[in-house]
């Protein structure tokens, strides 16, 4: 049987300026991690999903697009209340808008209230210092699902040497309960999943 180009068709629901590899630069800031992010939250079938960290929200976008694939929902949360209506404006032209939420708010903050159940993929890209990071790390984790996914971003990254410090110290204290993989390259990014118990 033949392989099926199965990302490629789904990628074709994104708007143009998202698909072609080197518009993923400008278009994404988490760019080369493009299609690590998509299969992960796309083929592990996660149906709730978190960015903290909005922005301009192209990863938002992606993110609600493998919502509405996978008939689940995408939160978005950023302390700029602007991002929502760019990422508003962004989703009108595209079917995928009605999968996706913005929580306004210190992520932090949010994650202690989060009330929306166990998380299937959760996207850390929000307030890059080290007490931010440690904050995220220590709000959100505990709100994954038994087989949830976590990409942090930035770990690769000179200019925000305090996520990689804050990842670092969080697998020395955690680390024997979680898979976990640094991609070091680009800006780099931490790929990290609870470790099953032995039946
Ligand atoms: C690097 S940008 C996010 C990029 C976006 N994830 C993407 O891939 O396109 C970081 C965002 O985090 C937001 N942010 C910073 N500190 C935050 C905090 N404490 N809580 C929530 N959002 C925060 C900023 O307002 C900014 O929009």
């Amino acid at each position: 049987m033949q392989a099926q180009a199965v990302v490629g068709d789904d990628l074709d629901l994104l708007p143009h300026q998202h698909l072609s590899v080197s518009g993923m630069q400008v278009a994404f800031t988490a760019g080369p991690f493009l299609h690590v992010i998509y299969g992960i939250a796309r083929y592990s079938g996660a149906k709730t999903l978190v960015e903290i960290g909005v922005a301009d929200g192209s990863m938002s976008t992606l993110l609600a697009q493998v919502a509405y694939l996978n008939s689940g929902h995408c939160w978005g949360v950023d302390v700029d209340a602007a991002c929502e209506i760019v990422i508003r404006n962004r989703l009108a032209t595209m079917k995928f808008g009605p999968q996706w939420t913005f929580l306004f708010g210190d992520s932090a903050e949010v994650g202690r209230r989060w009330l929306h159940g166990p998380i299937d993929f959760l996207f850390i890209d929000g307030g890059h210092e080290y007490k931010q990071v440690v904050a995220d790390l220590q709000t959100w984790l505990p709100q994954l699902a038994p087989n949830g996914h976590v990409c942090v971003h930035d770990t690769h990254n000179p200019d925000r040497a305090d996520v990689r410090k804050a990842t670092d110290e969080f697998l020395m204290e955690s680390g024997i309960n979680w898979d976990a993989l640094y991609l070091d390259y680009d800006s780099g990014l931490l790929m990290l999943r609870r470790k099953k118990r032995p039946e």
